[in-house]
């Protein structure tokens, strides 16, 4: 199980201006947390709630089919390339990033064992797009295209272009080289797989982008790149049981949320820093940061600003703001135990500034590093959190992100909002609709033009 250890929150480490007297506070909100622990599970069967995402590990029929179609594919194709954004394509970078070797896409069909590449496109830059899609041959790729709504400008986009040189390579044969992920009934992108005969899979209904790693949006791509998906589903439930407990003292998801609340609305830490010390769970300060953002930054002026840092490397761009700034931050660590290789550093050099590192290994260095940031950190009376993987692996990635979908549920019902809506992001989507001439939105583009003449 992944562990959080939250003692450097504590005002006996970073004093009260700063910090919070966790065990009064647990007591304080031990009512209220099991209020809303129970409250989540007892709404998360119901239509409308936006809570399916946490069915999703109990969800055996779409592992199946999943793992059914990864296995018809197997061996047709050498990439494979997902359309989609924000929540459609967040998940399966951090989770691909995490699991697969590193430099996937750079290694040999050996090294990969047959096992296709795997590429998101997940912005419209016409350079980059046009770059990616000079370079890979579409005829032996297999095109995820990935939108709940079925109609995101930016998605539905890439999907024409692919879609239009996929035809004219391959002809009518080309809806083979098309799997859709998207709503079962509603939206363009459902009507044209249809039409066209484009194999499907489903994001489920009430499980918005954010909160869909765990379903086919993430797991399709996760089992035709070889990924243990069984594994992911094991640690999820595992983490699900562990998170069912209503005692906020056993439940890290609870301490996570209640700390990052008070530390916000009393303390006045209105950010949020996302820093893993690894390479491998970059993209999860990526998912995590659109998950804190979208989910909490609601009307009534409410959430944190998420951060991501990279450990080692950002200690040497953003610490220093972190350490003597605005103390307005909470830094959320995390640390893994055990590293897949063990790199040791030769014993090369006598010199003074550098023979101290000979003999050593990279990973003793890197955790020292994250234990030399946080007592820095703690010496200047910042608070920060660490979570801590024994591994990375598909059981304790599955973890971690699953907590950090609880821990997030939680805190949006101690602000009291709405943690599943966006209408933020539907405003500028449906002014983007308006400007590029959609029917249906042309008063919405009169408006817009004046008000764009006005400034
Ligand atoms: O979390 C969300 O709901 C959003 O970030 C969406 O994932 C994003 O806007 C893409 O939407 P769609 O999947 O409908 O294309």
């Amino acid at each position: 199980m992944i562990k959080l250890c939250c003692n450097y929150v504590d005002e006996a480490v970073i004093g009260c201006e700063n910090g919070l007297n966790l065990k009064q506070e647990f007591q304080n909100y031990k009512d209220k947390i099991a209020d809303i622990i129970t409250d989540l599970n007892k709404r998360k069967d119901k239509p409308g709630q936006w809570l399916q995402w946490m069915n999703l590990g109990y969800s055996e029929e779409t592992v199946w089919y999943v793992k059914e179609y990864a296995s018809m594919v197997q061996g047709r194709f050498e990439n494979i390339l997902v359309l989609g954004i924000g929540g459609s394509a967040l998940g399966g970078l951090a989770v691909t990033e995490a699991l697969l070797k590193p430099y996937w896409n750079l290694l040999t069909d050996e090294q990969r064992d047959g096992l296709p590449r795997i590429f998101f496109l997940d912005n419209i830059d016409p350079d980059s797009m046009t770059g990616l899609l000079n370079m890979l041959d579409l005829s032996k790729t297999l095109v995820n295209v990935i939108t709940k709504s079925g109609s995101t400008a930016e998605t539905m986009s890439q999907f024409m272009i692919v879609k239009n040189i996929l035809e004219q390579k391959l002809g009518a044969n080309y809806r083979y080289n098309i799997v859709a992920t998207t709503d079962k009934k509603t939206g363009v992108l459902r009507q044209i797989a249809e039409q066209e005969g484009y194999k499907t899979f489903v994001v489920p209904n009430d499980v918005g982008g954010r909160f869909s790693v765990f379903s086919a949006v993430g797991l399709l791509p996760f089992a035709l790149v070889g990924l243990d998906i069984d594994e992911m589903v094991n640690g999820i439930k595992d983490m699900d049981l562990a998170l069912k407990n209503t005692d906020i003292n056993e439940n890290i998801a609870a301490q996570n949320a209640l700390i990052h609340y008070l530390l916000d609305t009393k303390k006045g830490k209105n950010m949020a820093v996302m820093m893993p010390y690894s390479s491998r769970l970059k993209y999860v300060s990526d998912w995590f940061v659109q998950l804190w953002a979208e989910s909490l930054g609601k009307s009534d002026y409410v959430g944190q600003t998420p951060l991501k840092a990279l450990g080692a490397t950002d200690q040497h761009s953003q610490i220093q703001l972190y350490n003597e700034g605005p103390n307005n931050k909470v830094i959320n660590f995390i640390r893994v135990e055990k590293f897949d290789n063990n790199l040791e550093i030769p014993s090369i050099f006598e010199y003074t500034g550098i023979g101290y590192l000979g003999g050593k290994s990279v990973n003793r260095l890197l955790n020292a590093e994250a234990d030399a940031t946080r007592v820095s950190l703690t010496d200047n009376k910042r608070p920060c959190v660490t979570i801590t993987l024994d591994k990375i692996n598909g059981y304790t990635l599955a973890q971690l992100l699953y907590m950090l979908e609880v821990q997030t549920a939680i805190t949006g019902e101690l602000y009291g909002i709405d943690t599943f809506n966006q209408p933020g992001v539907e405003q500028a989507k449906n002014y983007t609709y308006a400007l590029m001439g959609r029917a249906g939105y042309e008063e919405s583009a009169q408006e817009l033009e004046r008000k764009m003449a006005m400034v």
